[in-house]
């Protein structure tokens, strides 16, 4: 079962920001994050506090949350939007590319990706997508960050920035803390 293309009552569809408003947000919630997780060690909840406040500054966020890897494959974290797949092979999706690359993927359009393959429709209404590694201390992925978009080309090397900043603040440097 996945989500259907209806959108819940309480879902809302991404509304794009320009660069100036897209950076306002991002300085806004790395503030908040960085304020909210002061000491905190424990990854699941750095994961779902992130997410939670990405989720809420940003508009055009539609599903956002983490696969972390499990057992030689991507299960999902904490996470915020429609129901999401649960398992994701390495071999699969943008998630799996991600993840087998060790690089973030930005996707101006899902839809032009072979379907079930390149790319894995959870959710019908997402159009575009930003996938970012996350590494812990010793520099080994423990979990991939999703962010979908219902509009196409939300996404850019700004939001790449912000995105690779976060987590390399908050799991690559966790031995430095
Ligand atoms: N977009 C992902 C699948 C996960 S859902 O979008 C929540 C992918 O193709 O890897």
């Amino acid at each position: 079962m996945s989500a259907s293309a209806e959108m819940p009552y309480f879902i809302k569809p991404s509304l794009n920001l320009d660069t100036e408003a897209k950076k306002a947000a991002y300085e806004q919630a790395v503030v908040a994050i960085d304020a909210n997780l002061e000491g905190e060690t424990d990854r699941i909840l750095k994961m779902a506090t992130i997410n939670s406040v990405l989720k809420t500054y940003l508009p055009y966020y539609y599903w956002a949350g983490f696969y972390v890897v499990k057992n030689g494959r991507l299960s999902v974290g904490p996470y915020q939007g429609t129901l999401g797949c649960l398992h994701i092979e390495f071999g699969r999706g943008v998630c799996g590319r991600a993840a087998r690359e060790q690089k973030t993927q930005l996707v101006g359009d899902v839809h032009a990706l072979a379907q079930g393959s390149e790319h894995i429709a959870c959710d019908p209404n997402s159009a575009s997508e930003i996938v970012v590694p996350v590494l812990d201390g010793k520099g080994e992925l423990i979990a991939v960050y999703d962010v979908d978009s219902t509009q196409i080309n939300s996404f850019d090397a700004l939001d790449q920035f912000y995105l690779e900043k976060i987590m390399e603040r908050h799991f690559r440097r966790e031995a430095l803390d």
